[in-house]
C-alpha cells in the first residue's frame, strides 16, 4: 500500500521525548489461561458459571496469543512507531496461589517480553493489576480483605525486585474505580456485587496498597518511577440548575478526586468524607493507613481518558444499600449536538482531554502525567478491508488527530504531559464486550488463526512517532 502519511508541514509538533506507543493488558492479550503454572483469575472463574454474560460467550482464554506470540507481536509495535509499549503482569501467572511460592515459568515469559521490548528500543510500562484478581484471593473476600491487600503488596514487591532493574515505570492499578464500580456498584463485573458501603471499603483498600506498593517500590531504591492509571471523566452538569450542578460535584468526588486526590495529595477530599459520613458510609480506616498514604505520592500519573459523564439530580429517592446511583450520577446521556461513537455509545468530546490537563496543571502541581489510553471502539470493521485487505480505520486516525491538537495545546500551555498511548496494539480481548469492539491499531483476524494485518491506522501512528507530530 503506498503511504500517502509522510508529513512535511507538521503544525502539532510535541516535544523531542514524547512517548508515543499503546496500551494493552496481560489478561487481555496473553491467553495461555491455565497453562505453566497460571491459575484461574476472576475472570476465568466467572466464565466457567456465567458465559453468558460475555458478549458471544466468548471468554477470556480467547486472546491474541501474545504468550506465545510477542516476538512477532513486538516486531509490530516497532513497524507502528511504538517507543514504549505498555502491559500488566498478571498476578495469577506470577503467584499463582496468592501468596508464597513465585512461578519460575511466569519469571521467564515476563524476562523474555521485558527484554525483547528492551532489543526494539520499546521502553515497556509495566503495570501490576488490571481488574484481574486471582481466584483464590477472590475467595479471601478480594479488595474487601486486608488478607489480599497485604498479599498484593507481597505481589508488586515480587515483581519490583525480579524486574525493576530493566522496568523503569511501573504503575500499581489501571483504572481502580472500575472494579468498584462495575464489581460493587453495578453488578457489570465479578463478584456482581451492588453495596455502596462495601464499595467504599474496596476503594479505600485499593488505595491502601497501591500506597503500600508505592512505599515498597521506594524502599528498593530503584532507579525508576511509579504511578498509577486513573480513568478520568470529568462531570459536567447537564443544565445550569442548582441540583445538577451539585449532583456533578459529587460525581468528580467519587469518580475522580476518590482516587485522584489520595494518590497524589495523600488525602481524600474532605467534601467526600462528609458526604459519606452524613450517610454512614465511611469505610474503617485502620491506624497507619492515611499515614502511608499521606507519605507516598505517585511520582506520575497515567490518564486514560474516553468520555466525560454528563449528570443530572436525582428525582427518586435514593435506594438504602446503593445510593449515589448511575441514574443519579451517569447514565448513557449524550448531550443534544455531542458527537458519539456509536459502537460503543460514548460520547466523543475531544477538549475534554485539554480540561483535564488544565485541572493537573493548577490543582495537582503540574505533575507528570502521559495520555495512557484514548482510543475508538468499533464493531464489524471487516467490512472497511481494502482491496489489500487492509482495514481503512480513518475514523480512528480522525479520533486520535482531534484528541492530540487538544493534548497540543494543553502542553503549549504548560501542561507535564510526557507521552500518548492509544488504547489499543492489536485488537483484544476485552472482558464482557470480548471482541465486540475493535481498537488495535493492527487487525487480529480470528477466523485465520489470529492473523495479524496492520490497519490504516497503525501505518499512520507510525508516520506519527517518526514525525514527532502531525
Ligand atoms: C479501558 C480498559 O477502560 O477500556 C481496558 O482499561 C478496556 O481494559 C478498554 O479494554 C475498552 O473497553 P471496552 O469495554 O470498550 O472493550
Amino acid at each position: 500500500m503506498k503511504n500517502n502519511f509522510y508529513d512535511q508541514n507538521i503544525h502539532y509538533q510535541f516535544p523531542e521525548t514524547f512517548w508515543w506507543g499503546s496500551a494493552a493488558s496481560g489478561p487481555q492479550t496473553e491467553g495461555a489461561a491455565l497453562i505453566d503454572g497460571r491459575k484461574q483469575s476472576i475472570w476465568d472463574y466467572w466464565y466457567s458459571v456465567e458465559p453468558e454474560r460475555f458478549h458471544n460467550r466468548v471468554g477470556p482464554e480467547h486472546t491474541s496469543d501474545f504468550y506465545h506470540r510477542f516476538k512477532e507481536d513486538i516486531k509490530l509495535m516497532k513497524e507502528t512507531g511504538h517507543n514504549s509499549f505498555r502491559t500488566s503482569i498478571q498476578w495469577s501467572r506470577l503467584i499463582p496461589d496468592g501468596f508464597g511460592e513465585v512461578n519460575e515459568k511466569a519469571v521467564a515469559f515476563y524476562n523474555s517480553v521485558i527484554d525483547e521490548m528492551l532489543a526494539n528500543d520499546i521502553e515497556p510500562f509495566v503495570n501490576l493489576y488490571h481488574f484481574d484478581m486471582p481466584m483464590c484471593m477472590q475467595e479471601k473476600g478480594g479488595w474487601e480483605s486486608r488478607e489480599v491487600v497485604d498479599g498484593f503488596v507481597n505481589y508488586a514487591e515480587t515483581c519490583f525486585r525480579l524486574f525493576g532493574g530493566r522496568v523503569k515505570y511501573w504503575f500499581t492499578f489501571n483504572e481502580p474505580i472500575v472494579p468498584v464500580e462495575a464489581g460493587y456498584l453495578y453488578n457489570l463485573h465479578y463478584p456482581n456485587v451492588t453495596d455502596f458501603k462495601r464499595a467504599a471499603t474496596v476503594t479505600h483498600h485499593t488505595i491502601v496498597a497501591h500506597a503500600r506498593a508505592v512505599e515498597a517500590f521506594k524502599k528498593l531504591n530503584l532507579a525508576g518511577k511509579i504511578g498509577i492509571i486513573l480513568n478520568l471523566t470529568p462531570s459536567y452538569p447537564r443544565s445550569q440548575e442548582s441540583g445538577d450542578v451539585a449532583a456533578a460535584h459529587i460525581s468528580n468526588l467519587f469518580f475522580n478526586r476518590s482516587f485522584l486526590d489520595p494518590v497524589t495529595k495523600g488525602e481524600y477530599p474532605s467534601d467526600l468524607v462528609e458526604l459519606l459520613k452524613e450517610r454512614n458510609l465511611l469505610p474503617a480506616v485502620e491506624a497507619g493507613d492515611m499515614e502511608v498514604i499521606r507519605n507516598n505520592p505517585v511520582d506520575l500519573l497515567g490518564v486514560n481518558y474516553y468520555q466525560p459523564r454528563r449528570v443530572k439530580a436525582r428525582k427518586e429517592p435514593e435506594p438504602e444499600n446503593a445510593p449515589f446511583m448511575p441514574e443519579h450520577l451517569f447514565d448513557p446521556y449524550i448531550m443534544p449536538g455531542r458527537k458519539i461513537n456509536p459502537h460503543r455509545g460514548w460520547e466523543i468530546c475531544e477538549e475534554v482531554i485539554y480540561d483535564i490537563m488544565v485541572d493537573l496543571r493548577d490543582h495537582y502541581g503540574n505533575i507528570p502525567f502521559f495520555i495512557s489510553e484514548n482510543g475508538m471502539g468499533v464493531e464489524g470493521e471487516e467490512k472497511f478491508r481494502n482491496e489489500e485487505v487492509v482495514i481503512e480505520d480513518d475514523y480512528r486516525i480522525e479520533f486520535v488527530k482531534e484528541h492530540l491538537k487538544w493534548v497540543h495545546k494543553g502542553i503549549q500551555e504548560g501542561a507535564n504531559c510526557l507521552g500518548y498511548h492509544i488504547w489499543t496494539f492489536m485488537d483484544n480481548w476485552s472482558w464482557t464486550n470480548s471482541y465486540k469492539n475493535r481498537y488495535g491499531l493492527v487487525e487480529v483476524d480470528l477466523k485465520n488463526g489470529l492473523k495479524r494485518t496492520i490497519k490504516k491506522s497503525g501505518r499512520w501512528y507510525k508516520q506519527l512517532a517518526v514525525n514527532n507530530g502531525f
